[in-house]
């Protein structure tokens, strides 16, 4: 993986007294990485502080000799990522917007969505503290410059909302699903050419992330699987993002090796399912589904069924996309799933 380069984040300014910290490194001028336990967090602009951050301080530290747990007063800038999030006010955007919001280092500078273009995002979601407005498209919000893109659209518009992003220069995180495997291939040289990280997740909730590795060790001994997919009967694509990139994560491990080819099906070959990344995916789409992803592998006499059910809110899919957004930069071209900046 390419080393990316830093980001050009806006700072904040900030004060505070920490009773226990741990210093990764210290020295006047030097960058301080301060980790903190949570109910010692302090509070900045009335957010906590609860993760690990980099500081540019003219630190006064006491007694410092990292990494004992020391008091410290410091005097500094909290680096803060700017995100212009396309799709703010669907209902995958919304929840990320009310969770950005929450962010002590993530600030929402600009919002695309059609119907609400021209008012502020915080007005529409009843979130006061969201002040960025909401544009028609991502080139017109673009003209705010931002370090993190994420687009959370639908697919007619992702692949040119994502290469506007890049174009201007922003990391992009990418929840939409229904980008093909080819719209990666062009994202990606775009990617490389501008030296900016793209995470395309085709689903953020840790337990995918879980059935994807889980899936790819069982491909190793397993030759032969299908995969279902289920959604609700508004969903307008098929497959699933999720299915897409489980497919596509497979077909890195091998190829499945069906007892009858699939050339030589007698009857209808469609109802053998499409065949995504060498993987056949059945998608199943009907009123009461949320998503749902299956896999089954098949060896005689014995199968192995992994699922993964998504419930009805879309918390797990913001906390996913916080740590993309906080982890993009490190990226350089396109990586797929939430497992490229976590460490399983
Ligand atoms: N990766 C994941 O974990 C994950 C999780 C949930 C959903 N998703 C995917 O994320 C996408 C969005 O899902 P959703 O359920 O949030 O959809 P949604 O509720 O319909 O929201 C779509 C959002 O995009 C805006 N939008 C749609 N078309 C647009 C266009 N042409 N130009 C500008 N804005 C546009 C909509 O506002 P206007 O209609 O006002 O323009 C709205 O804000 C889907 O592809 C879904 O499959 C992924």
């Amino acid at each position: 993986m390419n080393q990316a380069e830093p980001l050009s984040a806006s700072m904040i300014p900030y004060r505070f007294m920490a009773r226990r910290m741990t210093c990764t490194s210290a020295g006047n001028g030097a960058i301080l990485k301060l980790a903190f336990k949570r109910k010692h967090s302090p509070t900045v602009r009335g957010k906590t502080v609860d993760n690990i951050y980099t500081v540019t301080p003219r630190a006064i530290c006491f007694g410092a000799r990292a990494p004992q747990p020391l008091e410290c007063e410091l005097k500094g800038q909290l680096q803060v990522l700017n995100v212009c999030l396309a799709g703010a006010t669907g209902w995958a955007g919304s929840e990320l917007a009310r969770a950005i919001a929450k962010t002590a280092d993530l600030a929402l500078v600009a919002a695309v969505a059609r119907k609400d273009a021209g008012r502020i995002l915080g007005e529409v979601l009843g979130e006061p503290s969201l002040t960025g407005s909401i544009y028609a498209s991502a080139a017109e919000a673009l003209v705010n410059p931002c370090d993190v893109f994420v687009e959370y659209t639908k697919p007619d518009t992702a692949r040119t909302n994502i290469l506007a992003a890049l174009e201007h220069r922003a990391h992009v995180v990418v929840g939409t699903s229904g980008l093909t495997d080819r719209d990666f291939v062009q994202i990606d040289a775009v990617a490389r050419r501008q030296h900016r990280g793209v995470l395309a997740c085709g689903n953020f909730a840790l337990t995918v992330v879980l059935l994807q590795k889980f899936a790819e060790i069982a491909a190793r001994l397993i030759p032969q699987w299908e995969i279902i997919d289920y959604g609700h009967d508004a969903k307008v694509d098929a497959p699933s993002g999720t299915a897409r990139e489980l497919a596509f994560r497979l077909s890195h491990v091998r190829n499945p090796e069906p007892t009858v080819p699939l050339t030589s099906t007698v009857g209808l070959r469609e109802s053998r399912g499409a065949t995504v990344a060498g993987s056949q995916v059945h998608s199943i789409r009907l009123p009461g589904y949320v998503i749902s992803a299956e896999i089954t592998f098949r060896m005689p006499d014995q199968r192995l069924t992994i699922r993964h059910d998504s419930g009805n809110s879309a918390r797990p899919y913001a906390e996913g996309a916080l740590l993309a957004i906080r982890k993009v930069s490190t990226l350089v071209g396109v990586h797929r799933g939430l497992d490229s900046v976590l460490d399983l």
